[in-house]
């Protein structure tokens, strides 16, 4: 895809996405890896990662937070009660911000915007409140605008995150139960109008039931449904 203007995004299974710009700089959102059945077996993270995005405190979107952070050289970026847990879990760089607002990084613009989920996390003193969850609108310099849409059911002011931020390759939890499924993702599409929406959270785990195909039968074929396997790239 042309507007990708050399911006790599890989989809490693669940909510959990490598972007790797033109420029170098890496980003991983939402690591969930060592208990995540769809990794990919054997992919070689690069050695040096960025920043570590977090959508939301749920375990499957940063249970390896830690452990990335500790061995990629990661400064883990989330909402600021969020930030504040992993840093007191060990994670030594973090940068807490929280809904509406931007940071750079590098030559990403990461904005972070609402979504509708519960946020809370568990450990093993209980579950603990990190403030609520989230999405990110990255805008590549001279590259292209991407959107995480993090856990969420779809919601109206996914219209205002179109008019202010022209978001082109949407990334959207389509597998129902816990998030929207096809046909509210369908709608996201709608209201978003990117140029491809990325499946994510589906397939997962047994209660994970939408389907790519099914959002591509409801989407129609005015936006390209990406259809890849964990470890693929766009
Ligand atoms: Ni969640
Ligand atoms: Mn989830």
């Amino acid at each position: 895809m042309e507007w990708l203007h050399g911006t790599r995004v890989t989809w490693l299974g669940h909510s959990t996405v490598l972007v790797q710009t033109a420029k170098g700089t890496n980003i991983l959102i939402d690591p969930f890896i060592e208990q995540n059945p769809k990794y990919p077996k054997g992919f070689e993270l690069p050695e040096k990662i960025h920043y570590c995005l977090l959508t939301h405190g749920h375990g499957d979107h940063m249970a390896d937070t830690v452990a990335i952070a500790g061995k990629h050289g990661a400064t883990v970026v989330a909402i600021y009660e969020l930030a504040a847990y992993v840093g007191s879990k060990g994670v030594s760089q973090t940068i807490g911000m929280n809904l509406g607002g931007t940071v750079l990084l590098e030559d990403v613009a990461a904005t972070m915007v609402e979504a509708k989920h519960s946020a809370g996390v568990q450990d093993e003193s209980g579950t603990h409140y990190v403030g609520v969850a989230a999405g990110f609108v990255l805008s590549v310099a001279g590259g292209p605008v991407l959107y995480h849409a993090g856990d969420t059911a779809v919601f109206g002011d996914m219209k205002l995150i179109a008019d202010l931020y022209h978001p082109q390759l949407a990334m959207l939890p389509i597998g129902g139960h816990f998030t929207m499924g096809p046909r509210e993702a369908a709608h996201a599409a709608s209201l978003l109008s990117p140029k491809a929406i990325l499946p994510l959270h589906y397939g997962t785990f047994p209660p994970l039931k939408g389907t790519p195909q099914e959002l591509e039968k409801l989407v129609g074929t005015g936006v390209p449904v990406v259809q890849i396997q964990p470890g693929e790239r766009i």
